[in-house]
């Protein structure tokens, strides 16, 4: 869109030089079509919301970079409080618009002062015009995407290139919290991994007993056969809800405590976000983890935890969930080693059905979007996988 009202820009006031034009627009369109294609090939899954930055980051006047899906974006908040988030490119030359300014709601590009609605990303003013130009400065667009704030995050909404957003689209995607009062806490971290790694070392259950192996967890020799029931959902899958693991210490704990029992419901939902639910009597925990591209060899993981258990202070919390987060980055470090060199790869049954889903679930998404037709999902009603972790 953008370039399109470039392309008008370019009709306006260049009619002199018409076919220089032209030459010019022909180039930018065919760099257009590759830059589509070559994103078209990455892997990532368009017009879904993906958390971007944390809420906190984004204060008073200043704008900050951040990247989704390798499109390079600029994020603030105007005076009102509003976050928003836009294409970190002016649309007249393209330097980055975060070396500008936040003015109120208006962000002015540091090269020639272009001023644009941060919200809406239309351009307001263009300082060079003298009065005689005919220029439509408010038909001219720097790139601008949804943002909404949900759970301490910043998320966009990212619509595939080159196409218009829909007249609606659903809201960011939110935590569960099931009582007035919680505490809640935030991790991050990056994964040196092609979204598709991360996701599926997120869903992998075999990677436990081997890779979090802890005095304060589970013991490697605690290995045991599990057999767990899963369900179809829309655009994803969830391991229904059941009693969790007993070679687990803090369910263990947990279950002491209320005197009930324990009940957990994982899902996983396109594109990108895991759910747990543990439940016990009146004490509740509940987390997200989100797998977000950042470039097509770059994710993050996103973890927000949600819970009323009066016993488990924040504070504790963070430590161990630092060493988990680690524990799985340094995994994922180990294994880019070894993927840098095109090795074949397999998935088993039945510890990696679930990653199996997880690229067809793609693939259906993909095609639907594609044919129009509703999507099928891979799985045609419970199943029960199992494994040994
Ligand atoms: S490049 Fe931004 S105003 Fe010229
Ligand atoms: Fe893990």
């Amino acid at each position: 869109m953008t370039r399109l009202l470039w392309r008008e820009a370019v009709y306006y006031d260049a009619n002199k030089t018409m076919s220089e034009a032209v030459r010019t627009m022909m180039q930018m369109d065919a760099e257009a079509a590759r830059e589509t294609a070559a994103q078209a090939d990455a892997g990532f899954l368009w017009d879904f919301w993906y958390p971007a930055v944390r809420s906190t980051e984004v204060r008073g006047q200043k704008l900050v970079t951040a990247m989704l899906l390798e499109v390079p974006l600029v994020l603030g908040r105007t005076a009102e409080g509003k976050a928003f988030a836009m294409r970190d490119s002016c649309p007249h030359r393209g330097i980055p618009l975060s070396y500008g300014r936040l003015e109120g709601k208006v962000v002015e590009c540091c090269y020639h002062g272009w001023r644009f609605d941060a919200c809406s990303g239309q351009c307001v003013e263009i300082p060079s015009l003298s009065s005689q130009n005919k220029l439509k400065v408010e038909r001219i667009f720097a790139g601008h995407y949804p943002c909404e704030e949900r759970d301490g995050y910043v998320w966009v909404y990212m619509n595939a290139p080159g196409t218009k957003l829909p007249e609606t689209i659903p809201g960011a995607p939110g935590l569960t919290v099931f009582s007035d009062k919680y505490k809640i806490t935030h991790f991050s971290c990056e994964l040196p991994s092609h979204i598709d790694h991360g996701i599926i070392g997120l869903m992998d259950p075999a990677h436990g007993p081997f890779v979090h192996a802890s005095w304060f967890w589970r013991k490697r020799g605690s290995i045991h056969e599990k057999a767990k029931q899963f369900e179809p959902i829309p655009n994803g899958f969830r391991m229904s809800p059941h009693s969790p693991s007993t070679n687990s210490a803090p369910y263990q704990l947990l279950k002491k405590i209320t005197g009930e029992p324990v009940t957990t419901t994982i899902d996983f939902v396109l594109p990108n976000i895991r759910t747990e639910e543990d439940r016990s009597g009146k004490m509740w925990f509940s987390s997200r983890a989100t797998v977000t591209p950042v470039r097509r060899d770059l994710c993050r993981i996103d973890f927000v935890a949600a819970w009323n258990l009066f016993f488990l202070p924040v504070s504790i919390f963070r430590i161990f969930g630092k060493i988990f987060l680690r524990q799985d980055q340094e995994t994922m470090i180990r294994q880019a080693e070894g993927l840098k060199h095109n090795p074949r790869l397999m998935l088993i049954d039945d510890a990696d059905r679930p990653a199996k889903w997880y690229f067809a679930l793609k693939a259906n998404l993909i095609e639907s979007r594609r044919t129009g037709a509703p999507m099928v999902h891979p799985m045609d009603g419970q199943v029960t996988l199992r494994w040994r972790s």
